[in-house]
């Protein structure tokens, strides 16, 4: 199915939404939000810009326009989210002069005014990869704060992960003998550890700033109906799109750089034929061994403290 492409009209808009189309719109999310009727998405993952100087974000890099951008949106996603639906929001650090704004304490204070809306997880996604800092400890995590309208779903079953020791038993009680962990794996619980996409990354395209589709499959799985609709009013290289297209899920997704509409058109496009690269959601984490070292520590590295 080719993936449909609006630059604006309102009508057309609902029209491909109501056909179960995929649409990515180019233009700025608060008009397309403005479009939208209410109660018709189930989950909304997006990262908003930080304002920390990126290509795409000249014009505002300070956290009061961050704050200012995202009291005009977020209203709004809650009201086109269904009672049941789930919006997160991944965000990390905007630094000014070497003092840290943790992002998402913004995101929390603007959505815990809005009535029926409740935050259900603050998820740390971790990695081991980054700039590596010389002042401070190295920045290895973000966060996603994962909030819902009213009463909401979540499929844990879609997203276990292997139990860590899947043969232990009970040894006393009742349920003496018995798996004392459930067969299907455990809760994959708040802190992920998800490689970052940087250079060497499989998913890696001329975005300067994406998230892994795995991040995004984990919450399409567990709280997203099939069928249902997954938004992401900041699509950037469209890695929502390819998590909601890989787990059947319908997409709508706004970007206002039409260099990063046409990345995220091609990668649905590569994802509806089946052809994306991803990185698997449940691919174990690279171990480095270190009995394999190459490296010597150098000998005027010393271990005395002074
Ligand atoms: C942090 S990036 C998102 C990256 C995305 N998660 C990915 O994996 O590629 C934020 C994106 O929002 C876009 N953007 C900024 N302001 C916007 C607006 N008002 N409406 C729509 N898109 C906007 C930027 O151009 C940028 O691509």
């Amino acid at each position: 199915m080719p993936v449909a492409k609006h630059d604006s009209t309102k009508k057309a808009l609902s029209a491909s939404v109501r056909k179960g189309a995929t649409v990515l719109f180019q233009g700025d999310c608060r008009v397309l939000l403005a479009a939208m009727k209410d109660e018709t998405i189930d989950l909304t993952i997006t990262s908003p810009p930080y304002c920390i100087g990126k290509a795409y974000e000249s014009e505002s890099t300070t956290t009061a326009d961050f704050i200012k951008t995202q009291k005009e949106v977020l209203p709004e996603v809650v009201r086109v989210t269904r009672q049941g639906g789930s919006i997160c929001w991944q965000t990390g650090y905007h630094v000014t002069d070497g003092e840290a704004f943790p992002l998402d304490f913004a995101i929390y204070e603007i959505l815990k005014d809005i009535p029926g809306v409740h935050l259900r997880n603050r998820i740390i996604w971790s990695f081991g990869h980054g700039l590596n800092s010389t002042t401070r400890f190295s920045g290895r995590h973000e966060v996603v704060l994962w909030f819902t309208k009213g009463e909401h779903r979540f499929n844990l079953d879609t997203i276990r992960v292997p139990q860590k020791y899947p043969g232990k038993r009970h040894y006393k009680g009742e349920n003496k003998g018995m798996l004392s962990g459930n067969p299907l794996g455990k809760n994959p619980g708040d802190v992920w550890e998800m490689p970052n996409v940087n250079a060497n990354h499989i998913e890696k395209t001329d975005h300067p700033c994406q998230f892994p589709v795995a991040l995004a499959q984990r919450f399409v799985r567990a709280l997203c109906p099939i069928d249902g609709i997954v938004f992401d009013p900041f699509m950037g290289s469209g890695s929502s799109g390819v998590a909601a297209e890989l787990e059947k899920r319908r997409f709508l997704g706004s970007e206002i750089f039409p260099n990063y509409m046409t990345l995220a058109l091609n990668r649905l496009d590569l994802a509806k034929r089946g052809r994306i690269q991803v990185r698997e959601l449940d691919k174990p984490i690279y171990v480095p061994d270190p009995n394999s070292a190459v490296a010597k520590r150098p000998e005027h590295f010393t271990t005395e403290v002074q």
